[in-house]
């Protein structure tokens, strides 16, 4: 059976698109800008992206040549198909991560920053710059450090850690000596941890002995511990972050500083084929097992340096801060790798966008005169919550950048006019940890912009819409479906590791032919698109992608939850929430207090992390369940939007009288 079982009507509150406003280009963006946009007008583009859907082997030829330096060239640029999942590109050619991002930098601007660190402010938010000569010889010492741990080309390295330079010297050290990174969102509890350990093969974790963020201590390394109980072969290299009393295991931990000091500062980059893994990330879909997908090495550099240089329109003396965590898709391509590719300075904030007050952003900006800023909305709702007499004055902006959920147009415009001042140009980028790089997206300084809508494809990128019910393509416009891809494009992922056929059944065998995204999306009148949110058993919460299947697998490991139910709704703040339906065991009726219900929470903060934690959960007699067992989610869902006379048909349930329970709960308890 295939993972996606319903395809679920996409319900996001974006307003219908055929009222939207256009914005043009801000005439401040060009007045503010250091030379030309390197794409130049809307036809530009368009022609550009003809060439990228009609003729891909010349268009990604070129860009390739252009966009990274190869050890030795390719005489092919792409074999296999959508259908049989065995794509592969730039086969013949050799190139290094690492030396692309740092060494052909640090050759021609030894002095030019890197990274600028703006450490968490209880310690002052003091921090450093990173140049790219400086950063050239720490990645070589940790890639010397790597190989002396006995790491070597095709071992997979697990990252967890906080959001400081090592992070990304981490990356890069990888990358540098043929290892395959796997970053772990330093928000995953031990056990998460632990299971993305375990199914990588993980051979070494590099973590820290603390993190901070927002005036907290995080207690990094012991959670790595707690991880590496159940894996005694791997390896721990720990960074001082705050120099705390950490346990130690010996023969097992080894310190980043003692480690370091003991190497030289070049270590000559690995030769690696295009698509040799680079990396593994970790992500959620239907069912309870997460995924590591695996993306390779050219054809993911390529999609990096190319969203950088004309989603964003990046030039030499740009600076780039990205607000997303390095431990998801969003701070691997647009912290890590798009700004390095391209040889400009990115900024690694460690805190957190309200701590020690909601300036610390605009702070950050005015201080390192930063060009483009990326976020996800739901930290720009907080902002704006907050109030505007926060947010300063910042004349270096050029492109605002919006990712990772859909943004409401309220919020888009205040983007636009309080943080932006009406200068800089929105990008809302669609993309995700699959695509590698943006998929749907303006350009900044071309693209005409809609509030709430991801616009227009990228290169290489054909969508289309496909209707759930019969699987046909919709064509025209002012329409809307599940979206889909028609043609692959170098940054996709290639597979989900050590399970190909899962890789196939989720992506490309649900519409054979196509990539299928997992979102609905309308296309409106004038062709723009309008990511409406996910179709399947995903919540997007805060802009962390959830499965409710891997929620309701935590919760079944409290010894009291016989059966649960987790499903997305509507939220304000985080734009959506997960609630969670609970059936009790070994429990009287009596015994169920608000004391177990944090339980169950914690529960789920224990078996993923805390940031999964739902928001309510409600403790009910029985689910509403088809004779095979099914769980009828949708109902649930209805019942939580007040949208009873939606729920529709319950007559194929085991016990339709349980729907009438369940409404009397929720309504009784709201
Ligand atoms: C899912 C991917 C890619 C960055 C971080 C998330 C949602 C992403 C947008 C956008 C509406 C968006 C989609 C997608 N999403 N960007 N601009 N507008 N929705 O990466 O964890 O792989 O999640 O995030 O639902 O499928 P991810």
């Amino acid at each position: 059976m295939s993972e996606i079982e319903g395809i679920q009507q996409p319900s996001q509150g974006i307003p219908e698109s055929t009222s939207a406003e256009t914005y043009q280009v801000p005439t401040g963006f060009l007045a503010n800008h250091p030379a030309r946009p390197h794409i130049q007008s809307v036809h530009e583009y368009k022609e550009l992206y003809q060439e990228s859907i009609t003729n891909p082997n010349q268009f990604w030829a070129r860009q390739a040549r252009e966009h990274l330096t190869w050890e030795r060239d390719f005489q092919t640029v792409h074999t296999g198909s959508l259908l049989h999942g065995d794509n592969a590109w730039f086969t013949e050619g050799r190139l290094n991560a690492s030396y692309n991002c740092v060494d052909r930098h640090a050759a021609k601007n030894p002095d030019k920053p890197a990274i600028i660190y703006e450490a968490d402010e209880r310690d002052g938010g003091e921090g450093r710059t990173i140049t790219y000569g400086e950063l050239l010889r720490e990645v070589s010492k940790l890639s010397w450090v790597l190989k002396s741990m006995g790491v070597n080309k095709g071992d997979t390295v697990a990252i967890y850690m906080p959001m400081i330079p090592e992070a990304l010297i981490a990356f890069l050290a990888c990358v540098r000596i043929g290892a395959v990174h796997s970053v772990v969102f330093a928000g995953f509890s031990a056990g998460a941890l632990r299971d993305r350990i375990i199914d990588a093969k993980s051979k070494v974790v590099i973590t820290s002995d603390e993190g901070t963020r927002g005036g907290k201590i995080i207690h990094t390394k012991k959670i790595v511990d707690a991880a590496l109980e159940g894996c005694p072969d791997v390896r721990s290299l720990v960074f001082q972050r705050t120099y705390a009393d950490v346990p130690w295991t010996y023969g097992r931990d080894l310190w980043w500083h003692e480690e370091a000091e003991k190497w030289p500062a070049y270590y000559a980059p690995e030769s690696m084929s295009s698509e040799d893994p680079m990396f593994l990330l970790y992500t959620s879909g239907s069912t309870g097992k997460p995924k590591g997908l695996m993306h390779t090495t050219a054809g993911y550099l390529l999609g990096a340096a190319m969203s950088g240089k004309y989603t964003f329109d990046i030039h030499e003396k740009d600076v780039f801060f990205c607000g997303g965590d390095v431990g998801w898709i969003t701070g691997h391509t647009y912290l890590v790798y798009a700004p390095l590719l391209l040889g400009i300075a990115t900024v690694v904030y460690e805190g957190t966008p309200s701590y020690p007050n909601f300036s610390r952003y605009w702070e950050i900006c005015q201080k390192h005169n930063v060009t483009h800023f990326y976020v996800a909305p739901t930290a720009l709702r907080l902002l704006k919550r907050a109030g505007d007499d926060w947010v300063k004055p910042m004349d270096s902006l050029r492109v605002l950048g919006s990712i990772g959920e859909p943004i409401a147009p309220e919020v888009w415009k205040w983007y636009h006019d309080i943080v932006g001042q009406k200068k800089a140009h929105i990008v809302d980028t669609y993309f995700q940890t699959e695509t590698g790089a943006h998929a749907l997206t303006p350009l900044a300084g071309v693209t005409p912009t809609k509030p709430g809508s991801a616009c227009v494809p990228f290169f290489g990128i054909e969508p289309a819409l496909i209707d759930p019910v019969s699987g046909n393509e919709i064509h025209g416009n002012d329409v809307e479906g599940v979206l889909v891809f028609k043609q692959t494009w170098p940054a996709a992922a290639r597979t989900v590791w050590g399970s190909h056929k899962r890789f196939m059944d989720v992506y490309l065998n649900v519409y054979p032919g196509y990539y299928f995204t997992g979102d609905g999306a309308a296309r409106d009148s004038e062709g723009y698109y309008w990511v409406r949110g996910r179709v399947d058993d995903v919540v997007n919460v805060s802009g962390h992608r959830l499965s409710t299947a891997e929620i309701e697998a935590a919760l079944l490991e409290h010894p009291n939850v016989a059966e649960a139910a987790a499903v997305g709704i509507n939220d304000e703040m985080s734009g959506q929430a997960v609630n969670a339906f609970v059936a009790i065991k070994n429990k009287d009726a009596n015994d169920i207090t608000d004391d177990l219900k944090k339980e169950f929470i914690l529960q789920v903060r224990k078996s993923i992390g805390p940031f999964a934690a739902p928001k309510a959960i409600w403790i009910v007699s029985d689910l509403p369940k088809t004779r095979s067992g099914k769980i009828m989610r949708r109902i649930l869902r209805k019942i939580l939007a007040n949208e009873i006379d939606q729920i529709g048909d319950t007559t194929t349930l085991v016990d339709p009288s349980v729907v009438d329970k369940i409404i009397a709960t929720v309504g009784v308890t709201k």
